[in-house]
């Protein structure tokens, strides 16, 4: 059946102001035989997604990489967790507060395809990676490699590392537009020596939204015995992919970026064989050295972000990790597309779709990136992230699942306006 006519009789698309977990569910049963490359470009039907968000009308919100704000469903979810907490109080806390958070850590390692017995939920990427940074074994003269491109929240901590330690930190530059795989792997490859310990990478490169290939990166280190931790803080609920088929040694993520979970969320994921490799930042009670839980003695914390991840994971699933992918990358393609050959215009992401999905950077030939982001800002109210660092000149474009194709007709217009 054509699928315009299948998702028009199906009547949802008239929904209210907001969807709900009801109408989401009939919707996307209606459109479940549509194929997700045909439903991306469907804009009655992601206008439909957009009404269960609660959208500031004063603005283009293009930064949804720092934060995937929640769709109300969720919100409303975290809502009744706070209050349920609230009322069980401490009785919660002391009763069923860790075999929920075991469970529902069960369940993000099932969507990442690993054993729940590696998954830890942690607060953020910064908890989990810093982790491993400050909790190996460093010896002077040790050797940890990365990327300028890497976050600054990490090369921080291996600075630290470095000061306490004695510990090398050597630092690559990654090409905005790589012409292969290789030339990546050889880069990391042409740096390591026999002292490098530690090779950390990006799954997804957070100022220009560079997919790199990892498994290609591992396998290259691993040869050469070394072992690799990667920042997947964009990767989670973005595109798929399981950690198993990386073949990495160590993974964090943040679960309040593409998951749209409350803020301060995230997983550490460790090798079986390497969590008795690293020490806790803070001591956990007496465990087995190899039980991923020494590394994840936080405290108390807001619990209700931990019971909340429940929730996105529903809507996660009820959109479809293939929906939802195919839709980011074809929004994102819909717009580069167009400024790409334009004089002024310069693209610091990869042309090579299978190298990006949702984020971008863009710049404009006679602004400085605060400049652009100034303009695009005051004169267009699009939010988004200046970049200038790093080899990476523009501003960061992050749009999400509610963002409409008549907003980056805006972003379009402006950057082709401005000479
Ligand atoms: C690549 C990358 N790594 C790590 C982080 C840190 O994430 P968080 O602040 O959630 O710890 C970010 C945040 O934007 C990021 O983009």
């Amino acid at each position: 059946m054509d699928k315009r006519t299948f998702i028009k009789n199906s009547g949802l698309l008239g929904l209210g102001a907001v969807l709900n977990i009801d109408s989401f569910s009939d919707l996307m049963q209606s459109v479940s035989s549509v194929p997700s490359s045909d439903l991306a470009k469907e804009e009655d039907f992601w206008l439909t997604i957009r009404k269960g968000y609660r959208l500031n009308p004063d603005m283009i919100n293009f930064e949804n990489g720092y934060y995937n704000f929640l769709p109300e469903q969720t919100l409303e979810k975290l809502i009744a967790h706070i209050r349920e907490v609230n009322y069980q109080a401490s009785y919660y806390m002391r009763t069923v507060q860790f075999q929920k958070k075991a469970d529902i850590a069960a369940k993000l390692a099932g969507l990442a395809g690993c054993p729940a017995d590696e998954v830890v939920i942690t607060r953020n990427t910064t908890e989990s990676l810093d982790t491993i940074i400050g909790g190996l074994d460093w010896k002077p003269g040790d050797e940890a490699l990365m990327a300028e491109q890497d976050y600054p929240a990490m090369l921080s901590m291996f600075k630290q590392v470095a000061k306490r330690h004695g510990v090398v930190n050597k630092i690559v530059s990654v090409p905005n537009n790589p012409s292969s795989d290789d030339e990546i792997v050889n880069l990391y490859a042409n740096a390591i020596t026999p002292n490098t310990k530690l090779l950390m990478i990006c799954h997804m490169i957070n100022l220009t939204g560079h997919i790199l290939p990892v498994r290609k990166i591992c396998d290259m280190a691993h040869n050469k015995g070394v072992p690799v931790m990667v920042d997947g803080a964009h990767a989670f609920g973005h595109f798929r992919f399981t950690i198993p088929e990386l073949d990495c040694d160590y993974y964090g993520s943040s679960l309040h970026k593409w998951l749209s979970v409350p803020l301060g969320s995230g997983l550490l994921w460790v090798k079986k064989e390497n969590i008795s490799k690293v020490w806790p930042l803070m001591a956990p009670f007496d465990m087995s050295p190899d039980d991923i839980r020494r590394l994840n003695h936080i405290g108390t914390h807001p619990v209700y972000t931990d019971l909340t991840i429940e929730d996105a994971l529903v809507y996660y699933n009820m959109l479809g990790a293939e929906r939802k992918e195919a839709r980011l990358r074809y929004i994102q393609n819909y717009w580069t597309d167009k400024v790409r050959n334009i004089p002024h215009v310069i693209l610091n992401t990869p042309a090579d779709p299978a190298r990006s999905c949702a984020i971008a950077n863009v710049g404009v030939k006679s602004l400085k990136p605060g400049e652009l982001g100034d303009v695009l800002w005051k004169k267009y109210k699009i939010y988004c992230a200046p970049i200038d660092g790093a080899n990476v000149h523009g501003c960061r474009i992050t749009p999400n699942v509610y963002t409409t194709i008549a907003e980056l007709d805006v972003l379009v217009n402006a950057l082709a306006e401005m000479k």
